[in-house]
């Protein structure tokens, strides 16, 4: 099939680990030159690299997203290397504090700020840096990653689930700024995902669920402790799909929307 992404470019950010990783071969595949982004400068360009070595063409770049200065070094490079971005997925984040806010109360100030600043200021400043110039040429995507947590809302991890759900809110506010312009923005949320950032998490929460090791029994994990309608647990490829939809021009006429892929996990709660 082809998703009209043949001489596009596209940036991931995050995607020298886990679901970035997951996005940028789907977008390679479809024939996208793919900007690999991480803050480990080893396992950022060994992504890139596994791109090219199977056909495809990738670049990476380095940078910790919630340092000052870093998206407008980002883009500065990209524009000396490729002209430009066609397609933005801001991907990067996750908990500021790992898994230690599991209760509401007590959570410093700073925890609150570095949430926000790693979930939503960074999507911003990359927002900030590439979308312009998109806007410019008269086509272009803007790709948010949230979580289902975002409508969710359960009562832990509130610093999270609130950037999160800020996230949603400022892609909406995008696509409306950027009516007439044909740049869409839209965010799809990832549900229960198995990658390096959600082991730890996974594993703690098969042992309260009573199991040494989840992938035993995945569909019952994923069943009766998640309450997914499809008897699994996600893989980064899940949301790499609906990334490669949203970017492709099939979905022209996809603006402001809130994709949730979760395995029904949302609906079920
Ligand atoms: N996994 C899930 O179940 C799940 C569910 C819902 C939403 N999400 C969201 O999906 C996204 C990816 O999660 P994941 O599970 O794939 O995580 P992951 O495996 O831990 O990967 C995180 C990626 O983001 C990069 N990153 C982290 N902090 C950064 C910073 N300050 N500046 C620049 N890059 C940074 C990491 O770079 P380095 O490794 O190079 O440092 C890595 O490439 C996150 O936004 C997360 O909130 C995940």
């Amino acid at each position: 099939m082809d998703f009209g992404l043949k001489g596009k470019r596209a940036l991931v950010t995050g995607s020298s680990s886990g679901i970035g990783e997951g996005i940028a071969h789907q977008l390679a595949e479809a024939g996208a030159t793919v900007v690999v982004h991480g803050r480990n400068p080893q396992r950022t360009s060994a992504v890139a690299r596994a791109i090219n070595e199977r056909g495809g063409r990738a670049i990476s770049v380095t940078g910790d997203l919630t340092e000052d200065g870093v998206a407008a070094h980002i883009r500065e490079q990209v524009d000396a290397e490729l002209g430009g971005i066609d397609v933005l997925v801001n991907n990067a984040g996750g908990r500021y504090a790992g898994f230690d806010h599991m209760d509401w109360f007590g959570i410093p100030a700073q925890d609150w700020l570095g949430s926000y600043k790693l979930n939503v200021v960074a999507a911003a400043l990359m927002i900030e840096q590439f979308v312009p110039g998109m806007k410019a040429r008269g086509w272009g995507r803007a790709i948010q990653i949230s979580s289902g947590i975002a409508i969710q809302q359960p009562p832990v991890f509130p610093d999270y689930q609130a950037a999160k759900t800020a996230v949603v809110s400022l892609s909406g506010s995008l696509a409306k700024a950027l009516s007439g312009s044909g740049v869409t923005s839209n965010t799809i949320s990832a549900g229960v995902i198995y990658t390096p950032g959600s082991d730890g998490e996974l594993d703690k929460a098969a042992r309260a669920f009573g199991m040494d090791d989840w992938q035993k029994d995945e569909r019952r994990f994923a069943l009766e402790f998640f309450h997914h309608a499809v008897p699994r647990v996600g893989r980064p490829g899940d949301i790499a799909g609906a990334v490669l939809y949203m970017a492709s021009q099939q979905a022209d006429f996809i603006t402001g929307a809130h994709l949730v892929v979760d395995g029904g996990g949302a609906s079920a709660l």
